[in-house]
């Protein structure tokens, strides 16, 4: 771990004006993530982690409060400035894939890498190389259509890669897998994470959090438990024991 973090969160606050009402979506959340880490956000729906994964994947500001990523502070950065922050330091994974159903596994990897000015020669290259970190390289011609729904989360995992990114930003990325391939997907992360990528996976399953190193609960827009995932195991086991074998959180 480097001393500067590479995301750090001070007090954040989102807000959202419903009519009269107001929803405190991310209500003074701070942390601290360092380059290398695993670390899952966990919170039940509607406890503010798509607000909170917004932020920092630079897709939105807060209300309040500061973001630092990687020494800049992003919490009030606008338009082109976020955008360019997204596509150089952040590789997003979703639970849909987000393919291109038009384009081959070569050409959806390659393609945020045309935003990064690289020649044609070099996107290929790097394409080709990621596709095959991931283990499908051989079939870098097929359509997204023509694999199995893990391998697609495969190729979305290596379009996220191919830009060198600073963090690897995983919404649910298991949410729409078998528990067979859902395995295969979280050890494709768990090995990229042990070549040194930093991760953040957002999930609301714990089962899936307890596969990080570190977990941060969310619950009701603020941090109820932030620290490593053998305490949170633990915390876990507590609750079950008072409250029976719902794990739900
Ligand atoms: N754009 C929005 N406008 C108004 N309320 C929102 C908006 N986005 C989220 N919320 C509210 O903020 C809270 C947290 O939502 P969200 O961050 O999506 O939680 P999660 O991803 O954990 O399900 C919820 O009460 C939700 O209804
Ligand atoms: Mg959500």
């Amino acid at each position: 771990m480097s001393a500067e973090p590479l995301i750090e969160m001070i007090d954040i606050q989102k807000v959202y004006n419903m009519g009269d009402t107001q929803v405190r979506a991310n209500d003074g959340i701070s942390l601290k993530i360092y380059q290398g880490e695993f670390v899952a956000i966990v919170g039940k729906s509607g406890s503010g982690k798509s607000t909170l994964m917004n932020i920092i994947g630079a897709l939105d500001t807060p209300t309040s409060g500061k973001y630092i990523l990687k020494g800049q502070d992003v919490s009030k950065m606008k338009g082109d400035y976020l955008a360019e922050i997204r596509n150089k330091m952040i590789g997003f994974v979703f639970q849909q894939y987000n393919l291109l159903p038009k384009q081959n596994l070569l050409e959806n990897v390659s393609l945020p890498l045309l935003y990064a000015g690289l020649s044609e020669g070099k996107r290929k290259k790097r394409a080709l190389e990621v596709l095959e970190k991931v283990g499908i390289g051989d079939k870098w011609r097929n359509l997204p259509n023509q694999l199995s729904g893990g391998q697609q989360q495969r190729v979305s995992i290596a379009r996220a890669l191919a830009g060198n990114p600073s963090l690897i930003l995983a919404d649910e990325p298991t949410g729409a897998l078998d528990s067979r391939t859902s395995r295969e997907v979280l050890d494709l992360l768990k090995d990229l994470n042990r070549e040194g990528n930093t991760i953040v996976l957002i999930t609301h399953d714990n089962s899936i959090a307890a596969e990080a190193q570190r977990v941060i609960r969310i619950i009701d827009g603020k941090v109820s438990f932030d620290g490593k995932v053998e305490k949170y195991k633990n915390v876990l086991k507590e609750s079950e024991e008072e409250h029976g074998s719902d794990t739900s959180i």
